[in-house]
């Protein structure tokens, strides 16, 4: 077993009088790729915003590769290489798909020569180039989708933390997207993946987590999850594409 590189000890999550992430303990080994799901307000993108910062846990630790992150500021976490995506995109529409790319490449590369090289091989990868000189604020949905993925990527993470990325997809774009985090975990990144689409998750994930009401309610390999009682229960009354 690789050693980890993420771990979550207990941690919690406070919103008044609401418990949107309770005690959660979670291990992400390096290269690994771990599912996340969970129903609508399980607590997921919460979890993502305390391990990036955006949010301070009420209780608990985060260690990422083995440094004690809790509480730290957005940008210094990304410094360290944790990168996120967000649920909801936001692009900076003035501005180019390559200069959405490059505001995220321009910290690491220092010279503004140098992050424009890097933003576009990055939007090679994530099959944007055609795109690169149009208003971000024009990109179809799910290329937007794709342009927050390379916004991530830029900042050179060895982890990627992506908030429903395929969501609203369609099946070729979710092929199109499966075939890409291949393209990243072939780097080396390790990347924890939420997402409403377990068909699309399970194909991709080595392990899952199934979160309800912010508790950790199962844990294992793919399949064991996704037929575990408890998630089925979850699930159940949702709408959706989860497990048709
Ligand atoms: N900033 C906030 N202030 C108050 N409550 C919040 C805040 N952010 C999230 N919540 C609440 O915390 C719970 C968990 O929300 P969260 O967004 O983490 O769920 P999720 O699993 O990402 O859901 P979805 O699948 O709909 O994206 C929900 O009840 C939500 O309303
Ligand atoms: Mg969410």
């Amino acid at each position: 077993m690789p050693p980890p590189i993420l771990e979550l000890s207990r941690v919690t999550k406070h919103f008044g009088g609401l418990t949107a992430v309770n005690q959660v303990d979670l291990v992400l080994y390096r290269g690994e790729i771990l599912g996340l799901i969970g129903p609508n307000g399980a607590g997921k993108t919460t979890l993502f915003n305390m391990i990036a910062g955006f949010h301070k846990p009420s209780k608990g630790r985060i260690l990422f590769k083995g440094m004690d992150i809790t509480g730290m500021k957005p940008h210094k976490i990304c410094k360290l290489g944790i990168a996120r995506t967000f649920q909801i995109t936001k692009p900076l529409k003035k501005l180019t798909t390559l200069e959405n790319v490059m505001v995220g490449a321009l910290p690491k590369e220092k010279t503004v020569p140098g992050a424009r090289e890097r933003a576009l091989n990055i939007l090679k990868l994530m099959g944007l180039d055609h795109r690169a000189s149009l208003p971000a604020g024009t990109l179809t949905p799910g290329e937007k989708k794709r342009l927050e993925m390379a916004r991530a990527l830029a900042t050179d993470p060895s982890l990627l933390l992506l908030d429903e990325v395929m969501a609203g997809l369609t099946p070729t774009e979710t092929q199109d997207m499966l075939e890409l985090l291949r393209k990243i975990e072939a780097q080396g990144i390790s990347m924890v993946v939420v997402e409403h689409n377990v068909k699309g998750v399970i194909r991709i994930a080595h392990r899952m987590v199934a979160l309800n009401y912010g508790q950790k309610i199962a844990e294992g390999p793919p399949h064991e999850v996704i037929t575990h009682p408890e998630v089925i229960k979850a699930y159940m009354g949702e709408e959706g594409p989860c497990f048709e």
